[in-house]
């Protein structure tokens, strides 16, 4: 299907969809002019109600929402990864259209990068562990783009979901460094209801690999449970334990770590807030979960 480009007079009753920079800038000067507030939903499409939830809340607390689709190559480290994130366009339209979005901006990656983006960012720690660590290049690749499409968008507030909790923090610190003007508000992971977090990269997974990825919200319930009368060190190992012993799973890693800073933590201390994260593969499928353990 071919999506047409809209005319930005019809808002706010039509969704509009943009396809260019020059259209977005058109909506963004519009919607200045009528001293609207943005909020933004930065997404790679496949969307599910996890997204429609952040639609939900910057619906709330913004004038106008803008939702972009657009799988950013330059964060995939493994190209085998990009070439098989799915791409929904028309249900993703529907459901956006559904769940009353104002404007949709789906541009290419010529309109995205023009010319190759050699931007390299430090984020100290943050970026270099866990999913860094796992994904040479991924942060860096997501700072990017997100830094790219503020400059596009200009929101005044960017709603980002706790699954990629370590993007969040990433995300913060980028706007931070760069002195952006924009708020990032941070949304609760939404589940199935077998709990496994929503991702676009479920719909990936067979029968089984589904079944077996049931147990990456049971052991971050578990890595809850235990962390109140054993070491930190001893669950993790029990826990990698479990997952490797499914012929189905492999953990990238299960770490309990400082929220704010990302270190690693091997015990609990008052005050300070510790989280489990962890990333598992089920079958070809990386997964990756958090829960707050105190
Ligand atoms: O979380 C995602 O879907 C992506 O990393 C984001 C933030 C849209 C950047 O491509």
């Amino acid at each position: 299907m071919n999506y047409q480009s809209q005319s930005i007079d019809l808002l706010p009753f039509v969704m509009i969809i943009c396809k260019t920079i020059q259209e977005i800038r058109a909506s963004e000067t519009n919607l200045t002019f009528r001293k609207k507030l943005i909020g933004f939903v930065p997404t790679m499409g496949a969307l599910h109600n996890g997204h429609i939830s952040l639609l939900k809340e910057s619906k709330k607390a913004c004038d106008i929402t803008i939702c972009s689709i657009f799988v950013n190559p330059n964060q995939f480290n493994d190209k085998s990864d990009l070439a098989r994130y799915p791409r929904t366009p028309e249900a993703d339209i529907k459901m956006l259209e559904e769940a009353g979005c104002d404007v949709v901006f789906m541009p290419s990656v010529e309109e995205i990068y023009p010319k190759a983006d050699t931007r390299v960012f430090d984020f100290g720690v943050i970026d270099k562990v866990l999913d860094g660590a796992y994904r040479p290049g991924h942060f860096n690749g997501v700072a990017q783009v997100v830094s790219r499409l503020f400059d596009i968008v200009k929101p005044y507030k960017a709603f980002f979901g706790l699954k990629d909790y370590q993007q969040v923090l990433v995300i913060k610190k980028m706007v931070e460094q760069l002195q952006l003007k924009v708020e990032i508000v941070a949304c609760p992971i939404l589940r199935e209801a077998d709990g496994l977090a929503m991702s676009s990269r479920n719909t990936l997974l067979s029968v089984e690999e589904r079944k077996a990825a049931s147990l990456v919200p049971q052991i971050m319930q578990e890595a809850k449970a235990l962390s109140t009368h054993l070491p930190l060190e001893d669950i993790k190992d029990r826990l990698l334990h479990v997952v490797n012993s499914n012929p189905l799973l492999k953990a990238d890693y299960i770490e309990f770590c400082d929220a704010d800073t990302l270190q690693p933590v091997t015990e609990i201390k008052p005050g300070k807030k510790v989280i489990c994260l962890s990333a598992i593969f089920s079958g070809k499928i990386r997964l990756i979960d958090n829960l707050f353990i105190n």
